[in-house]
């Protein structure tokens, strides 16, 4: 039967400890850009167009298994390791999990970085009737499992670090921890393993010496890219793989035309989506699904989830911009408004073209039609307000009655004073003014001037209190 008529199904490991990570969370919950290890590899077995994803847990299983996101159509599913007596025992715990008629692929939960498209032509070299390994050389092989091939260059076997000789030693081609093979050929191998070995362990990677014995092809299929098959066992390494992968995902975006001042000062924890012409200063997190439009610029120090910034906005620095996943709490940026420095845009906030966002200005679940400006000091939460208003410094929308949330309306070209407060729900009529200072409780008129706080006196002949002698 050809691979490409043949399902494919994975089996990650995930049951090991973990112990170097010196940490209560599972191992494989630890993030890489935003996402749990094993969430990377699970997302890549959906990319794969996996029929099943089965993944072996043991130490910490429960909190494991609770900490994945579960891809569409149930292919998810769960196999308990307990105890955990080496990576055949593992895969064997796979086996009810299993149709015969697929091809396995064996991967590691804590392998985050594997492409889809390598793992499409291991599947391709295992072709539905051999065993195929992936593999890469290594300057120090310390530690791997080396592969033995005979004069020839057949594959023999894979010969674990610590039971290797001092010439297997030598091999500088290790079996990566991930292998495609066909269920019918696996399963029975599964069943003759032995832990006769220096860990005492039921070794996945004596099934090559049982493929050999039977005459089954064994290919190995070696790739240059170390980072496809890097595992995390320590928080150094966990920084340095999530530096490297930065590093690529900035490389990209640069290849694809952003100018990043500093790739190695940039973070994308999600999808980043640029226009042409896009600048984007040091130090910026990007989380979520960010789009950014043409000859948009984003300030130093900026923190942008779920958000479409439009063509040519500016985010000065220090800007938060922390929209939500859903439509109604995503974060849209006009074309051509400012934003910031230290300016904050909840979930829900819609700018128009031209808005202006000052600092210290803070907005939530509102909509600010083209050319509003809110420049310093000021928080427009639940509101709607229309075209060219300007919202003076230190005003305020009071949402919230303590109990529930009330909408506030500024229609278009109204001017509002500093430190005002708007008590919600309230409507200010359009093209009309509302003086410093003042507690708007009722709605306003079209057109007029309102002023709604203490009138001026002053005292003449009043003297200051003199210090006593
Ligand atoms: C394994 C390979 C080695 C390879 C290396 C690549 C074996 C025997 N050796 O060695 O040839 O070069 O990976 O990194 O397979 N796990 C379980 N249950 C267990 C044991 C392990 O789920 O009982 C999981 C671990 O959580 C981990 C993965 O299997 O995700 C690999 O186990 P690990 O102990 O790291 O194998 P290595 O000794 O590194
Ligand atoms: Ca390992």
């Amino acid at each position: 039967m050809k691979q490409d008529e043949q399902a494919v199904d994975v089996v990650v490991m995930a049951a090991g400890k973990g112990t170097r990570m010196k940490s209560r969370l599972p191992k494989v919950l630890h993030r890489l850009a935003g996402r749990a290890l094993l969430q990377h590899v699970v997302d890549t077995a959906v990319g794969l167009n996996a029929r099943r994803v089965v993944v072996i847990t043991g130490h910490g299983a429960a909190e494991v298994e609770a900490g994945v996101v579960h891809p569409q159509g149930g292919l998810l599913q769960f196999v308990r390791q307990e105890p955990q007596l080496g990576t055949g025992h593992a895969v064997q715990q796979a086996v009810p999990a299993l149709p015969d008629d697929g091809i396995v692929v064996v991967l590691s939960g804590d392998v985050p970085l594997t492409e889809a498209d390598t793992l499409r032509e291991l599947i391709a070299a295992c072709g539905g009737d051999s065993l195929a390994l992936l593999t890469i050389a290594f300057d120090d092989p310390t530690g791997y499992g080396r592969i033995v091939r005979d004069a020839s260059g057949v594959v023999r076997a894979i010969v674990e670090h610590k039971d290797a000789s001092e010439a297997q030693r030598q091999i500088q081609e290790v079996y990566s921890g991930i292998m495609a093979v066909p269920a019918k050929l696996l399963k029975p191998w599964l069943g003759q393993l032995d832990n006769r070995n220096a860990q005492g362990e039921y070794y996945l990677t004596d099934v090559v010496k049982l493929a050999a014995a039977q005459g089954v092809p064994v290919v190995g299929h070696k790739i240059g890219d170390a980072l496809q098959v890097a595992g995390v066992n320590s928080p150094v390494q966990l920084a340095e793989l999530e530096r490297a992968h930065q590093l690529r995902v900035a490389r990209r975006l640069m290849e694809q035309g952003v100018r990043l001042a500093d790739p190695a000062r940039f973070d994308v924890r999600g999808q980043l989506r640029c226009g042409q012409d896009v600048e984007i200063d040091v130090g910026c997190i990007f989380s979520g699904e960010v789009e950014v439009g043409e000859g948009a610029r984003i300030g130093a120090h900026c923190i942008v989830s779920n958000a479409s910034i439009g063509p040519g906005a500016v985010i000065h620095p220090y800007t938060h911009i922390e929209g939500g996943a859903s439509a109604r709490d995503r974060v849209e940026v006009g074309a051509g408004a400012l934003v910031g420095p230290y300016a904050r845009l909840r979930p829900g906030a819609k700018l128009g073209e031209e808005v202006h966002i000052g600092n210290f200005v803070e907005i939530k679940a509102a909509t600010l039609a083209r050319g509003a400006k809110a420049n310093h000091l000021a928080y427009i939460g639940d509101s709607k307000v229309g075209e060219r208003v300007n919202y003076g410094a230190g005003s305020i929308t009071a949402n919230y009655d303590g109990a529930n949330k009330h909408t506030t309306v500024i229609e278009a070209d109204v001017h509002i004073g500093s430190n005002c407060v708007l008590i919600a729900p309230v409507t200010i009529g359009a093209g009309g003014t509302v003086g410093g200072g003042s507690t708007i409780t009722k709605d306003t008129a079209p057109g007029v001037l309102t002023v709604a706080r203490a009138k001026q006196v002053s005292l003449s002949g009043w003297q200051r209190p003199q210090k006593k002698k």
